[in-house]
């Protein structure tokens, strides 16, 4: 079935935040935000702005009436500013006036002044002075102080990755609009409705049943909107509570840039210790988290960093710590991958520190190295494992072995360009790593015209999930999709929801639906089976026809429905699915607490152009694991879609933060984003499937976030071409790639350790073959 949503975007008739039909009367929001990224309010003084065209009201921290809080996993983030700034960006006073324009142009009269304080940007420096979010956390298998004295080779260096701006097509916002005996409705562009309705109580100090959120799409999310959808959505609802007026808040792109956070730049350091034949045998690393000035999200994808350090390898001995660093940058939060990509990054560039030591390709020690079954994570949960699989597959159908050779032909003929092959495989775990988040309702009705309607906690965010919610109620119903309509997320209709994330929003929202709509399946077949005088047990209900056993009868499914009627049998229900078998003990940091884990194994081709620097992704292809898909077409476009956003985090996405902590790449203009012509000229997936059970709905596995972690092949092919370039140059591991350092690679010439910039170090010095 193709996405449900393809024809009213291809019209351009899919309803956004910005194209819901305003009330008259609306007003519009904008921020005075901090220019400064670390100092003590000295002045305030609003005066001007008030006075400015069309403005309705200013508000600031002392115009809330509940909590000045929005903290999801730590009270430590205010909604408005109160005596310190601790990032540019950072909300100050909110103005609400006739218009957008008109708001922001008073947002230009705010006075504001301050005394600086001291600006920390670097998350090391940040832990040396004790500034952490939350202690430190190990994760540990064997025992790798004892494991190095069996290494035949071993590697230490630096690993450094950046940030990455989520650019959602659709920026955040948010549309309040009051209801009556003090109630609100907020539309809000978030994965979040039950976080907005919740920090909406705190916040507003009015009970979560006086606030409605909904949703009916997301121009995308990718994480960004887990969490950092709800600021602008209170933003709105503070007006509106105030003034009983709708308020709307849509930011602009420079907006969205300066005041939302990013995914979470890294800086990691590693040593990996291999035996002789190459089997990992030991591995430590210590990974430097750039939180920002608060929270967020940060604990849970620092804890997903620790869960995916191994990747998709067996280490026998690892042991793997976390800061989780507060500095003076905007809150950095969820983006997919949830910290995952950066925790697999280095010990990929572990291995590859060592294969260009030893002279190798990195293959040889990744395929070595594969999870097997029953292979035990350093968490302690046993790998149900497609990785060898995956590669096996990969190897044979894309002809590695020629692909290496085919580069090194081309590379002893050319002298400007180079080619560069790299193979990435991936093992992603599939559950919210915190157990009880793992949890989601469907709410299904049948209506007397024999049509349904489904409500879940999942957000449509161009992932597809409503249309797997769909398939799922049409498989069990065995009805067309034009017969059945998935609704907006609504927190009247579902409490509790957990954040559309984690890739599991289909399997946990599926799983609901599949069971609510298999109750009422029942139902309807014993009042078949009574209208019928035949054996429940007999009845099947296929395509609208009612039949007995294989014989079908004269009743249709529209007649069955109005019998169920008639006979006052409810024709509405709502479930509650719990993931099964998961847990996780934080003390012990052991436990099982993925449902299952997504292999796969992409294979990266590139071509750089040695002059310039420029580079070109030839190809990309890869066996992906979909345990048995149930739409193609979604899983394949979520595959080919963060492919390519895991190719811009690795190659070209470069967000800069100056020293002051100011951000300069503000702007479309000067932060590069994959465009068409980004996209690789040949991306090849294919899908492997099995019949192994899984905890997956319908057994098709989640597909959400696995393939970005298959872009940081393209860093590593890119890193092999500049070697067939200059040999033996010594790259500090420092992602993205851009072309810049590229060209600086190509012509560097470092040959020896560099510990400065992160350079793999000590690697000649330590070889030392047993
Ligand atoms: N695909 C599109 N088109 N838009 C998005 O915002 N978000 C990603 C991924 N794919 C996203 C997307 C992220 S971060 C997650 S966690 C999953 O989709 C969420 O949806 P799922 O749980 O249904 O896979
Ligand atoms: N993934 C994504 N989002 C989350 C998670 C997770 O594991 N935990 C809390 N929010
Ligand atoms: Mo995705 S980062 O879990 O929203």
């Amino acid at each position: 079935m193709k996405n449900i949503d393809s024809i009213s975007h291809l019209r351009g008739e899919s309803v956004y935040l910005d194209d819901i039909p305003t009330i008259d009367g609306t007003l519009y929001a904008a921020v005075f935000d901090s220019p400064i990224a670390h100092g003590k309010i000295t002045k305030l003084d609003i005066s001007a702005a008030e006075k400015s065209e069309g403005v309705v009201r200013i508000f600031t921290h002392k115009d809330i009436k509940g909590e000045n809080q929005i903290g999801g996993i730590i009270p430590d983030e205010v909604l408005l500013a109160e005596e310190i700034v601790d990032f540019c960006g950072m909300p100050i006073v909110l103005i609400i006036a006739e218009t957008d324009e008109l708001a922001k142009a008073a947002c230009r009269k705010v006075i504001c002044e301050f005394s600086p304080l001291e600006i920390i940007t670097d998350p090391r420096i940040a832990q040396q002075k004790g500034k952490l979010i939350i202690p430190p956390r190990t994760f540990q298998t064997g025992n790798v102080d004892d494991a190095w004295k069996d290494c035949a080779y071993i590697f230490e260096g630096r690993a450094d990755s950046n940030g990455q701006e989520h650019l959602y097509i659709e920026t955040q916002g948010a549309y309040a609009v009051p209801l009556e005996n003090g109630a609100i409705k907020i539309y809000s562009s978030t994965q979040g409705p039950t976080a907005v309705q919740r920090t909406g109580a705190r916040v507003l100090g009015i009970p979560m049943h006086q606030i409605e959120i909904d949703v009916t799409r997301l121009g995308g999310g990718f994480g960004g909107k887990e969490d950092q959808a709800t600021t602008w959505a209170l933003m709105c609802a503070l007006a509106t509570q105030h003034l009983r007026k709708p308020v709307k808040y849509a930011l602009d792109r420079m907006e969205d840039m300066r005041m939302t956070g990013k995914r979470h730049p890294y800086s990691s350091d590693y040593k990996i210790g291999l035996s002789k034949d190459l089997k990992i045998l030991a591995y430590e690393a210590t990974l430097y988290q750039n939180a920002g000035a608060c929270a967020d999200l940060s604990p849970a994808v620092m804890e997903r960093s620790l869960f995916h350090s191994t990747n998709s390898y067996f280490v026998p001995n690892a042991k793997c710590t976390a800061y989780s660093c507060k500095t003076n940058l905007v809150p950095n939060t969820a983006f997919r991958g949830f910290g995952g990509p950066q925790g697999m990054f280095v010990i990929e560039c572990a291995i590859a520190k060592a294969a260009e030591t030893l002279g190798i390709p990195a293959a040889e020690i990744q395929k070595k190295n594969l999870l097997c079954d029953g292979d035990e994570f350093l968490y302690g949960q046993k790998a149900e494992s497609e990785a060898n699989e995956c590669w096996n597959k990969a190897e044979e159908i894309f002809e590695l072995e020629k692909m290496y050779t085919d580069a090194e032909d081309f590379n002893q003929k050319n002298t400007l360009y180079k080619k560069g092959v790299a193979v990435m495989p991936i093992c992603f775990g599939i559950s919210f790593t915190k157990t009880i988040m793992n949890q989601a309702r469907a709410l299904v009705h049948i209506y007397t015209d024999g049509s349904v309607g489904v409500s879940t906690g999942a957000v449509e965010m161009g992932q597809g999930v409503n249309t797997k919610m769909l398939q799922v109620a049409c498989i069990v119903f065995s009805l067309a999709p034009e017969r059945i309509r998935i609704h907006s997320t609504n927190t009247f209709r579902i409490a509790n929801t957990s954040p559309s994330a984690a890739s599991a929003t289909a399997d946990l929202n599926g799983k609901a639906t599949y069971m609510a709509c298999e109750a009422l399946l029942e139902r309807l077949k014993l009042v078949a089976a009574e209208e019928l005088l035949a054996d429940p047990a007999s009845i099947k209900i296929i395509n609208e026809k009612i039949y007995i056993g294989d014989k079908e009868t004269d009743m249709t499914w529209n007649q069955l429905v109005w019998f169920a009627y008639m006979k006052r049998v409810s024709l509405s229900e709502h479930a509650h699915y719990a993931t099964p078998e998961i847990n996780f003990d934080p003390k012990k940091e052991k436990g099982h607490p993925f449902a299952y884990h997504v292999y796969g194994t992409s294979v990266f081709s590139v071509t750089i152009d040695c002059l310039r620097g420029t580079y070109t992704i030839d190809s990309v292809k890869a066996v992906h694991d979909v345990g048995k898909s149930i739409n193609f077409f979604v899983d394949r476009g979520q595959c080919e879609g963060g492919i390519v956003q895991g190719i811009g985090w690795m190659t070209m996405e470069e967000i800069v933060f100056d020293k002051e902590g100011k951000l300069r790449s503000n702007a479309l203009s000067t932060y590069k984003v994959p465009d068409i012509y980004s996209v690789p000229k040949e991306l090849d997936i294919h899908f492997h499937e099995s019949d192994r059970k899984n905890l997956a709905v319908l057994n098709s596995k989640a597909v959400g976030e696995p393939p970005l972690m298959y872009g940081i092949g393209a860093y590593f092919a890119l890193r092999n071409a500049v070697r067939a370039f200059n040999p033996d140059v010594q790259i500090p591991f420092d992602a993205p790639m851009t072309p810049e350092k590229v060209l600086m690679a190509l012509y560097s010439k470092e040959k020896t350790a560099d510990k400065k910039h992160g350079a793999a170090t000590l690697a000649a010095a330590q070889l030392k073959p047993k």
